[in-house]
């Protein structure tokens, strides 16, 4: 890692199992305009949520060394599937790295309900993590709270779906019962999700409030960087984008371009069992 305090040149590395964490990319460079970013989408592997902690972790352990190996000063975790299953593990073994994990936002959803019913979406992994537990254990008391893991989801945003019927029925099933319920609070505990809001503000309604993570997240990574390095935006410095995916970079291209219409290079990446990650070169 660079040394503290040299605000020149720092980058930051952001990852998830597919394209979800470019909702965290988007806020980030919407808040901090001129940080390089450097990101990893595991679609080899997506989705996650329906894997083994372990296995998630060892993901998670193995993108973050090679975000290091890329000369990253700090690394957002922007899964909240791969934060329930590793955030704690990566914090003990990589200490000296500044890392930003997500959680579902139950704390503010808690703080902001009036009709006190929220409604949580988010995959199977999350909602078994110790994390969601503890949330909903330190911030749940006298809430109603209505989880649904959105089955099949994540799939449908991967394929570009964003619109399509099926992906508009598996939000009609899970929101009914939601709103049956008289829930005023939605939270996006997925960074796949901020990608159909549209659809979800079609079948809730706009008195909905709904929460994603992703513009806190965003602020956390610029406070961490102001007091670990003494980062400062520049406004006349355009941010460089590194994107990596390990499945294919055709495709990985043509989603970046519907969701962030960001230029960068686009890089394939290829799992080596036990040595991580490794860049495919072209021949
Ligand atoms: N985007 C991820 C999350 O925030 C993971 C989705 C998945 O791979 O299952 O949970």
């Amino acid at each position: 890692m660079k040394s503290r305090n040299s605000n020149t040149a720092v980058k930051i590395g952001i990852f998830d199992s597919g394209i979800g964490g470019l909702s965290v990319v988007r806020a980030t460079h919407e808040l901090l305009p001129g940080l390089d970013i450097i990101y990893v989408a595991d679609q080899a592997h997506v989705p996650y949520g329906r894997r083994q902690m372990t296995e998630i972790r060892s993901f998670s352990e193995q993108i973050t060394r090679f975000l290091l190996a890329q000369g990253v000063d700090l690394v957002v975790v922007a899964c909240n599937t791969a934060s329930a299953a590793a955030l704690k593990y990566l914090r003990q073994t990589f200490p000296s790295l500044p890392i930003v994990g997500m959680e579902p936002a139950v704390k503010p959803a808690s703080q902001q309900s009036l009709t006190r019913a929220v409604g949580i979406l988010a995959t199977p992994a999350t909602f078994q993590g110790e994390l969601y537990q503890s949330l909903v254990h330190k911030y749940g008391e006298g809430l109603q709270i209505y989880q649904d893991t959105c089955a099949g989801l994540v799939e449908e945003i991967e394929a570009g779906h964003l619109k399509g019927s099926n992906t508009r029925h598996i939000l009609e099933m899970a929101l009914e019962p939601m709103l049956a319920n008289k829930v005023d609070t939605i939270v996006l505990g997925c960074t796949h999700y901020p990608f159909v809001l549209s659809l979800l503000r079609e079948i809730a309604g706009d008195k909905i409030q709904v929460i994603d993570p992703a513009p806190a997240v965003a602020r956390r990574v610029g406070t961490l960087l102001k007091s670990e390095f003494d980062y400062q935006d520049h406004p006349d410095k355009k941010a460089s984008f590194n994107f990596f995916t390990s499945a294919a970079p055709i495709l990985f291209q043509y989603q970046i371009d519907t969701l962030l219409g960001y230029q960068g290079e686009i890089q394939k990446l290829i799992w080596k069992n036990e040595d991580g990650l490794e860049i495919e070169t072209k021949e």
